[in-house]
């Protein structure tokens, strides 16, 4: 571990910028044998400010290597979140037939407009990348599509659309959808919009992504649009949900009217998946973050992590198609050999273990029980509570004790995921613990949270409570601390 990745609330084996201010991942692809990560970057401080995209690469979207900024603002504004495409066929002529561009399309963020009470302040941009993504140029016609109006008007996601054989792009204005598309990648235009009467409505969408995937265990195949929105997530201020639905290359159907969620916890933000991976695998990355409180974690030289790389997949559960997001199995060569235990209690019972530090692990167990709670406790007895409620059928996240709370009111608020469609039997249950950080993985990521904490020390004990009628056995029970990525 580099010295400076070594302080107290440092993820050891997710993303975080060496210094300063992270948000969004932008520009998720695959190219060439190399992941890239380019991300919403302020690297003058750790609050969010100028927006630049930082970049990082992986070649097993594991262990990174960070790059040099990527793209910096300039007279057109901040540079606000995008996605970035291969244009193989040299669609925008900014390469060669022989070495085609990758072309990164951003939001041009005009603050001086802004604060001048324009409304015109969001338009779209273009860069390209003739080095295989060493370093960029922007495109000389900037911006490629101005403002019609739309106060909030971001974050291009573009891919390549099979049916109409041109690129699409999809845009979030304030309350809805847009859908774009173009020849070239320089000139676009609106085919369709989506979402005004449909979903959440809380706060103002961003981040919009949309993919195919085919429904586990048929040849079925649905279309998936995640949106984030901030605020108005169920367990306060920012969230990411999903609509199932069906695309036609123009326009998106789906019968869907109530909000889906793709994590329940406080933080995962913003997420979107890659471009152009092998295999065609939708692997999604979200910020592990929250508005309400993102400039104001109790960290010192950087702020903020990525969740672990999740891979997407759609699941037909008594009727319903469910989104599933799970770790990749790339991430098992980080777990050492684990420790196994032996977990039966008793009825209104109680059992704790020890281990060295449970703020670098990954645990996991299968179990039939519906009534448990867990508290990973600390020798200053802060506590980060989960609890399996059967009755109420939900799942809580308890961070009221875990330890730094008080930089923002309603940190210390229960977080509650509704557990309604869990089938009968035996389920799996996944943690992983990154210093300040937890991922929960129900019945292989039908059920997820996302959730930050800030312990004053590490955890050392975890205690098992029994809350059902029957004795609670946690089958297969292993703990593996995880190896560092630095
Ligand atoms: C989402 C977001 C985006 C925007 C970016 C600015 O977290 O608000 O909509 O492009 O962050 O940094």
């Amino acid at each position: 571990t580099m010295e400076y990745y070594n302080e107290r609330y440092r993820p050891q084996f997710h993303f975080s910028p060496e210094e300063k201010w992270m948000n969004d991942p932008n520009g998720l692809v695959y190219h060439k044998g190399v992941y890239h990560l380019f991300y919403q970057y302020y690297p003058e401080d750790i609050v969010w400010g100028p927006m630049h995209w930082g970049h990082a690469t992986s070649k097993d979207l594991v262990v990174w290597e960070h790059k040099s900024i990527a793209l910096f603002p300039d007279a057109n504004g901040y540079i606000f979140s995008g996605s970035a495409v291969v244009d193989f066929d040299n669609t925008s002529k900014l390469g060669s037939d022989k070495a085609p561009p990758l072309v990164a399309i951003f939001t041009y963020h005009d603050a001086v407009a802004k604060k001048e009470g324009k409304e015109r302040y969001e338009t779209q941009g273009v860069a390209y990348s003739l080095d295989n993504g060493e370093t960029w140029s922007k495109y000389d016609g900037n911006p490629v599509i101005g403002n019609p109006g739309e106060k909030d008007f971001r974050d291009p996601k573009v891919f390549w659309n099979e049916k109409t054989k041109a690129w699409s792009m999809l845009l979030v204005a304030v309350d809805h959808l847009q859908i774009w598309s173009s020849d070239n990648l320089l000139q676009w235009e609106k085919v369709s919009e989506f979402g005004k009467e449909q979903g959440a409505h809380g706060g103002v969408w961003e981040c919009p992504d949309m993919f195919k995937l085919v429904v586990e265990e048929t040849n079925e195949e649905k279309w998936v649009l995640l949106i984030s929105i901030n605020p108005g997530a169920p367990n306060g201020g920012s969230g990411t949900q999903y609509f199932v639905g069906d695309f036609d290359g123009e326009t998106i159907t789906s019968d869907q009217k109530n909000p889906r969620w793709i994590d329940w916890g406080t933080d995962n933000y913003a997420g979107v998946t890659y471009n152009n991976t092998p295999d065609n695998d939708r692997i999604f990355i979200g910020w592990m973050s929250n508005w309400n409180y993102a400039n104001k974690t109790p960290t010192q030289k950087w702020r903020s992590a990525m969740t672990l790389p999740r891979k997407l997949s759609l699941r037909k559960i008594q009727g319903d198609y469910e989104l599933i997001n799970y770790p990749l199995e790339n991430l098992n060569e980080l777990l050492k050999t684990p420790e196994e235990r032996t977990i039966i209690v008793e009825s209104g019972a109680e059992e704790t273990i020890s281990f060295e530090n449970f703020n670098q692990t990954e645990i996991r167990f299968t179990t039939k029980a519906r009534d448990f709670h867990l508290t990973f406790k600390n020798k200053l007895n802060e506590r980060l509570m989960l609890t399996m409620d059967g009755d109420k059928k939900q799942f809580l996240v308890d961070r009221s004790l875990s330890g730094k709370t008080d930089f923002e009111e309603n940190f210390g608020g229960i977080q509650q995921m509704p557990i309604t469609n869990l089938p009968a039997g035996q389920f799996e249950v996944r943690l992983f613990l990154d210093r300040s950080s937890i991922e929960i993985f129900i019945n292989k990521g039908q059920y997820v949270m996302t959730a930050q904490f800030f312990p004053n020390e590490n955890y050392t004990d975890l205690s098992i409570k029994n809350t059902g009628v029957g004795k609670l056995s946690l089958g297969d029970f292993k703990i593996s601390t995880v190896k560092d990525i630095w």
